[in-house]
């Protein structure tokens, strides 16, 4: 097995460089491109991926590789870095804030380190399977809250999240809970990283998008599935959850399908 505390030191080193990559363009009015799936791409995304692909193959040039902006590379069987070089381009382009790498690594199928960072806010998550979940250098821990009408929610892209097959659920989970909140990005996740959220659901997204929230959200005590359950992350959706809500948000979503 691979040493763990030296993949986690390489993917924390990677975010911070991209972010030392990225920063220098953010709210500078850096020229946005469109890509075949219309979504936005900058030279901050490239050269952030760059960056972190460089710093993944100097320690590890066998590994497998999927990334954003420049695909697959298909090398050793057993680990695979998933790349995220900017969640939030959009945000990014606009001067928001919850924009930021996503690093993680997959051993024999297995996220067993992830990291997530927001430069502008200089907070960056990371775990590492039995390491715990930290935010720079605090430990984090989901919260406690156990009853839906309690709740907040934290809410990804609308968009999908209020569409068929799952957008009545939703809809009713959102009514019946005390709050939902939908900064979106990579904030969606921290939140309840961070218990100032008790679950987050998100939509519409790729395995990138999501690579490194399982492992964070489980290692600050919470769980992570797919609409379904499972942990499969080529489904495009998710729930992060403190683990008390979980089973709730799963029934809700099956029972209205
Ligand atoms: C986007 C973000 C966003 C989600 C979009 C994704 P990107 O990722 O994850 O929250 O709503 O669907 O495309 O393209 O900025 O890495």
């Amino acid at each position: 097995m691979i040493d763990l505390e030296e993949a986690l030191a390489v993917a924390k080193h990677a975010v911070a460089r991209a972010g030392t990559v990225a920063l220098p363009y953010w709210r500078q009015g850096v020229a946005v491109e469109t890509k075949a799936d219309r979504s936005p791409v900058t030279a901050a995304d490239r050269e952030a991926e760059a960056e972190i692909l460089q710093i993944i193959h100097d320690r590890y040039p066998d590994h497998s590789v999927l990334a954003e902006e420049s695909g697959a590379q298909a090398l050793d069987a057993r680990y695979r870095w998933i790349v995220d070089p900017i969640d939030g381009t959009r945000g990014f382009t606009r001067g928001g804030q919850f924009w930021g790498s996503l690093v993680a690594l997959e051993a024999d199928g297995e996220i067993v380190v992830g990291v997530l960072a927001m430069p502008a806010l200089g907070q960056t998550y990371w775990a590492a399977r039995g390491f715990g979940c930290w935010c720079n250098d605090q430990r984090r821990r989901v919260s406690t809250t156990a009853q839906w009408r309690d709740a907040t929610v934290s809410l990804g892209e609308l968009g999908p999240l209020l569409s068929p097959p799952h957008g009545d659920a939703l809809r009713n989970l959102i009514r019946t809970a005390a709050l939902g909140r939908a900064y979106g990005d990579v904030a969606g996740c921290a939140m309840v990283l961070d218990g100032l959220a008790d679950v987050w659901i998100e939509s519409g997204v790729k395995p990138w998008d999501l690579a490194p929230s399982r492992i964070l959200i489980e290692e600050a005590g919470g769980r992570f599935s797919n609409f379904e359950g499972g942990t499969s992350l080529n489904l495009g959706n998710a729930i992060g959850s403190n683990g008390l809500l979980h089973e709730h948000v799963l029934r809700s979503l099956q029972l209205q399908q």
